[in-house]
């Protein structure tokens, strides 16, 4: 069968930069970096181990489910998906090795032929594994898993989708078994329709909201800093968007309204401003939430 599965090797300049242009996420980025360098990398946790309990604390076998897997949901424009792809430089800076990130293309479910999501899920847990040898270090993103990884009981009327779960949650626990260095990053754009099973197997879930407070301020100032406006007029900035009925993502006011303040402008050979900014704010509309 043919899976298109993307790898890249980290680390590398594009994705340090991308990681680096995702503003107002910091808290995300630090928790997903902790759980992904303890899944890949258990010396810190075993050394802790040996310190403080001589190796010797029973509930800690409960603590570890044993399946890599880490989960980021929430509503499009918010980084879900360029952290997880561009985290493994991070990550593989911090543990001085290397890592292969794999990526399933983006439909992952297929066509809707009969057995070809299970299909495809097998085929991309598998690729993945011949790619990676032993003690390499993986990270396997399967993004837009919408329909995989929503709970059994939601979409009793699609069979498909219900076969996919259960070959999803086997080809989790089966990557312990397999002894790889493997970490998955499953990422949904939608809320609270995660199936319990996938649930209870995560060492994270991570919820990524449209920025409000400081996180709407760090990717305004980012946004005006050649602007150079003051302190006040980002906070009354801040305020303005929090008044809205609908917030704007970060995608809404990178992509959107940034862009089209800055096309403006070139339009009219004047220079960017905070002014520019706001008048595009009131041209372009946050995109409708998801969830
Ligand atoms: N927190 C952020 N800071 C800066 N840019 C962002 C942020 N979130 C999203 N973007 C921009 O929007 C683009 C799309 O975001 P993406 O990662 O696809 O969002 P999601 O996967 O949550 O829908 C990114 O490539 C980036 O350019
Ligand atoms: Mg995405």
């Amino acid at each position: 069968m043919e899976l298109n599965i993307k790898i890249t090797e980290h680390p590398n300049k594009t994705a340090e930069k991308e990681f680096n242009q995702l503003m107002g996420i910091d808290k995300e980025k630090s928790k997903l970096l902790s759980s992904l360098t303890h899944l890949l990398d258990d010396k810190l946790i075993k050394e802790w181990l040996k310190t403080h309990h001589g190796n010797n604390l029973p509930i800690f076998e409960h603590l570890n489910s044993g399946t890599p897997l880490v989960v980021l949901e929430g509503d499009v424009g918010c980084g879900k998906t360029a952290l997880a792809q561009s985290i493994g430089t991070i990550l593989s800076n911090n543990l001085g090795k290397k890592i292969k990130v794999f990526e399933t293309p983006s439909n992952i479910r297929g066509g809707g032929l009969v057995g070809e999501i299970s299909n495809r899920i097998t085929e991309a847990f598998d690729q993945t594994k011949r790619n990676l040898k032993k003690d390499e270090l993986g990270m396997l993103i399967i993004d837009e898993a919408d329909d995989i990884a929503t709970s059994r009981e939601q979409n009793q009327a699609h069979h498909e989708d219900r076969a996919g779960l259960n070959v999803l949650i086997k080809q989790l626990d089966l990557i312990k078994r397999d002894d790889k260095k493997l970490a998955v990053i499953l990422i949904t754009n939608r809320v609270g329709v995660l199936d319990p099973a996938v649930r209870r197997r995560c060492s994270l879930q991570l919820r990524f909201n449209r920025p409000t407070g400081s996180s709407l301020k760090d990717v305004l100032t980012y946004i005006l800093s050649d602007v150079a406006p003051s302190e006040k007029e980002i906070d009354e900035l801040v305020k303005y968007l929090a008044k809205g009925e609908v917030l704007y993502s970060f995608s809404d006011l990178i992509h959107r309204v940034a862009k089209e303040a800055i096309h403006t402008s070139i339009e009219n050979d004047v220079p960017f401003t905070i002014q520019s900014f706001k008048s595009a704010l009131e041209r372009i509309e946050p995109s409708p939430q998801m969830s």
